[in-house]
């Protein structure tokens, strides 16, 4: 283990947002120097999701501008850096290669060490970046990783040894939010909008007249499927007039439905996962870990539980960003598990 005191740069170019950031590692005080996120998503609002090829001409046109705004073009900068660390899965292999080929050109011509990041671990590290969450930071950790791409659950039993014990069989939770508001002609991505109609609905103390189902939750496995919510949103919102379909109050009232349904699913299989596996910790990480509504429902299940504490990433560190990274990044330092800059590729299909 290398407890050496460290600053990581961390380039992420996975999917629709380019970032980089600079994080200092001292003992247990980290600080971020520096972070700056360009995000795609008004680009690819336009086509109603991410196209990989615009994706990757984006990330071209902003990595050299945010790494020059980060100060790496300076030498006196620069040399306070000790490793580069970079993106290299799972994501849009076209959009991976541009963050590389920035990261490994630096490894080439500074000679630091380059440090290859699963996108996924970098999101089990969000949580790690808050204070009061790292002071109590003791494995067994139970992670739900709830993403655009992804839906699992991780039994995280030391930095770098991760167990899936459950996983969506079919789409991810971010996913299904994102396709449930493009049925309802909301646009990309839908999870944000959706959360902020459910609020509006919730406001009324009403009752909702949907009732969508929520796959899988008594199985007895920690498995998990959404595909089947997104056909019955299909079928419920086909089943209104479009006089009622525009309205602003039958959307709220659709979209609290939907979040209702997709909480359900996701605190009943982190519940169920904490009776089987016993963790001293819980953390929800990934963009749909933004929504309020699961925080909450998430953080009530676990006050039942005894002595469970709850992690959750600072805001604006739940979506994609180049911070959690180089979290990931410095622990890979640590454990001195370092990629050359000759051989690292892309890996679109890495998991955990
Ligand atoms: O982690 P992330 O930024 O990208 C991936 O690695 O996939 O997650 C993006 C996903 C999208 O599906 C988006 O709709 C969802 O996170 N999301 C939300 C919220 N904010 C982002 N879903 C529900 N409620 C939110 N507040
Ligand atoms: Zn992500």
């Amino acid at each position: 283990m290398n407890n050496k005191s460290h600053t990581i740069l961390a380039i992420e170019t996975s999917c629709d947002e380019t970032s980089v950031a600079l994080l200092r590692v001292s003992g247990n005080k980290v600080e971020i120097r520096h972070h700056e996120t360009a995000t795609q998503i008004p680009i690819h609002a336009r086509y109603g999701g991410v196209v990989p090829e615009v994706a990757a001409r984006t990330h071209v046109a902003e990595v050299v501008s945010l790494l020059e705004r980060a100060g790496i073009f300076l030498s006196k900068k620069l040399s306070t850096v000790d490793a580069i660390a970079v993106t290299r899965g799972p994501g849009l292999s076209t959009a991976l290669r541009v963050g590389i080929e920035a990261a490994r050109t630096l490894a080439f011509s500074t000679g630091k060490p380059l440090i290859g990041v699963n996108h996924l671990e970098g999101h089990l590290a969000s949580s790690w970046l808050v204070p009061e969450n790292r002071n109590q930071w003791k494995f067994p950790i139970l992670a739900l990783l709830v993403s655009g791409g992804h839906t699992e659950l991780v039994l995280m039993k030391d930095f770098g040894k991760y167990r899936i014990i459950g996983r969506t069989r079919d789409d991810a939770a971010g996913e299904a939010f994102d396709k449930s508001a493009k049925l309802m002609g909301l646009a990309y991505p839908g999870g944000p909008l959706i959360s902020k109609y459910a609020a509006q609905f919730e406001k009324t103390k009403q009752k909702s007249r949907f009732t969508l189902p929520r796959p899988m939750i008594n199985d007895p496995s920690l498995d998990m499927s959404f595909s089947g919510l997104k056909t019955a949103v299909r079928q419920t919102w086909e089943g209104i007039s479009n006089e009622e379909r525009s309205n602003e109050s039958i959307i709220a009232e659709m979209a609290w439905s939907i979040q209702d349904a997709i909480c359900d699913v996701l605190v009943q299989k982190t519940q169920r996962a904490i009776q089987k596996h016993h963790p001293v910790a819980v953390t929800v990480v990934g963009g749909v870990s933004a929504n309020k509504e699961l925080q909450k429902r998430m953080a009530e299940m676990i006050q039942t539980q005894t002595n469970i504490l709850f992690h959750v990433p600072a805001i604006g560190l739940h979506t994609d960003n180049a911070a959690m990274i180089a979290a990931a990044g410095s622990w890979r330092f640590s454990r001195n598990a370092f990629d050359r800059w000759q051989t690292i590729d892309a890996k679109p299909e890495w998991n955990l």
